[in-house]
């Protein structure tokens, strides 16, 4: 994908970043920001908020964002791959909880138990990497996101076939525009006109 050089080079400060973000570099959370700032992105929704790092960085940086909305599991949710497991958080949310524009949506199974979205501008899929959890999610985005918006994954990492590799090639292969992003664990498709 060519992304918007010009939103890339968006004279940023630091991005904020709590210690204990391990889950994107700094590269991938800029290029987040530079690609909801180019859609003038209003309405967010991130399946797998954990505490909420990658909400804090866009919420603070796109200044367009009315709303954003975060789905997580409740504490003692058992993860597919068990090495996820570290990864459910004690307080989901936490880092973004007071701010206005953030809605958090805990559900017992995470997004399991959603048939459904609302609709909305960018959906960033970073929750459960197993197959099946990739598959549903990719499927609520694909049915809730509007043309030109776009639906983003994370732990995309060709190399590898891990599950989200897997499942995204099943997608190509069935024909959606489904692009690497280079230089980041992220893929990305935009919505096309029904
Ligand atoms: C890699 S972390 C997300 C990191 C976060 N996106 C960020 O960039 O700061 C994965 C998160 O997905 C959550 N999760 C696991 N299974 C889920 C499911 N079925 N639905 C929603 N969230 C899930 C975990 O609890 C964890 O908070």
């Amino acid at each position: 994908v060519s992304l918007p050089h010009a939103a890339l080079d968006l004279d940023l400060p630091a991005l904020s970043k709590a210690d204990d973000d391990r889950f994107m570099t700094e590269y991938e959370r800029r290029v987040l920001v530079a690609l909801l700032y180019w859609i003038k992105a209003k309405t967010v929704i991130e399946i797998g908020v954990q505490r909420g790092h990658c909400a804090r960085v866009l919420l603070d940086h796109v200044p367009t964002i009315r709303w954003y909305l975060g789905i997580d599991v409740e504490p003692g949710y058992k993860t597919g791959l068990s090495v996820q497991q570290t990864e459910v958080p004690d307080v989901a949310g936490d880092l973004v909880l007071q701010e206005r524009r953030f809605r958090l949506k805990k559900l017992r199974h995470g997004s399991f138990d959603l048939t459904e979205l609302p609709s909305c501008d960018v959906v960033l899929i970073d929750g459960d990497h197993g197959a099946s959890a990739v598959s549903h999610d990719s499927h609520l985005a694909f049915k809730c996101v509007r043309p030109g918006g776009l639906i983003l994954w994370h732990d995309y990492w060709p190399p590898f076939a891990n599950d989200v590799v897997v499942t995204l090639e099943k997608f190509r292969g069935a024909g959606r525009d489904i692009q690497h992003i280079a230089d980041t664990w992220l893929a990305i498709e935009v919505q096309k006109a029904i």
